[in-house]
This record gives C-alpha cells, structure tokens and sequence, in this order.
C-alpha cells in the first residue's frame, strides 16, 4: 500500500469547483470524511491528491488523516480511471466458483493488474467484493452494467465489445 503523503499538484477550475461542492453536501453532517470522499470519487471518477489539504483544511483534519483513509480502503482511487472500469467479485461465492482463474485470465488479457489501466486508457481493472449476484457467479461489472456466469469466453467477448464501441 502507497503510504507516500500527498504531493501538491495545481487544480483546474472544474476539478476545484467538484471538490467544493461534495464538500458543501456533506461538511455539516457529523464525521463527513468518507461521504466527502465517495462524493469527490463520485465526481471526479477519482480523488486528486491535491484535493487531500483542501479536504484536510474544510474537515479540521491533517493531511496524513485523510490521506490516510484513501489508501486504506481500495475503493478510492488516486488517478483518473480508464474509459471503462472493469470489476471481478473476489467474494465467497465467485470465489467458489473459480473467479481466481477468471481473475487471472482478464489480467493476461487486459495485460494490468487490479488498480491498473491499460496503456490506451480503455479498461482500469478492479477487484469488488459481492456485487449482489451470486447466484451467477462468478460476476462482473463493467463500468454499470453486471454480467453472471463469466467465462474467460464470455470475458473477451465483453471487453471486445467495448473495444468496438
Ligand atoms: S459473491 Fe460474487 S456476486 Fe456475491
């Protein structure tokens, strides 16, 4: 896990006004730090570092607090993500349905790791755990739309599809 603090990097107008707004939702409501963040991921489709003092400074919080928070939970991500997010369920019931070999097979065939984006900026590869499908396990989401039964078949026909697209 990336424990370095954030560096300061400059925001355009867009990025600074985001951040500002999900921190006018959420600021007054009682330990606001994860809704402010789900609200900036939600936003931006990821968290700047250069969001962390500005964050840290509206919440009365350090720096090393919040930037604590963001690499703890996988969820957040601290670079833009790919055009398409691509999720693998990693929990109980994709697991006992060998979602580990199908992990492996998108891995090889995305050529990235989970928290990884193609070098065409298409496909980020994520891992979630239960997508609320188990009984068609494994299962996948990409970017909203959730698939059952994933083969490495069915995983390249999808991820050809969106090349397509
Ligand atoms: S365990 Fe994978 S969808 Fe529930």
């Amino acid at each position: 896990m990336n424990t370095t603090p954030a560096r300061p990097e400059t925001l355009d107008a867009y990025t600074r006004e985001q951040i500002d707004l999900a921190l006018a939702q959420y600021q007054s409501q009682p330990g606001p730090l994860l809704q402010v963040l789900h609200a900036v991921q939600q936003r931006l489709r990821y968290i700047p570092d250069a969001a962390v003092p500005i964050i840290a400074s509206a919440l009365n919080l350090s720096r090393a607090e919040v930037h604590g928070v963001i690499t703890f939970y996988h969820y957040f991500r601290r670079q833009p993500p790919g055009t398409h997010i691509v999720r693998i369920c990693q929990a109980e019931s994709c697991q006992a349905m060998r979602t580990d070999a199908l992990t492996e097979h998108a891995k090889k065939r995305l050529g990235i790791g989970f928290h990884e984006t193609t070098a065409d900026g298409r496909f980020t590869l994520e891992p979630v755990y239960c997508l609320g499908n188990c009984a068609c396990s494994p299962a996948i989401m990409i970017d909203d739309e959730l698939h059952g039964r994933v083969t490495p078949e069915k995983f390249d026909a999808l991820i050809e599809e969106k090349t397509r697209a």
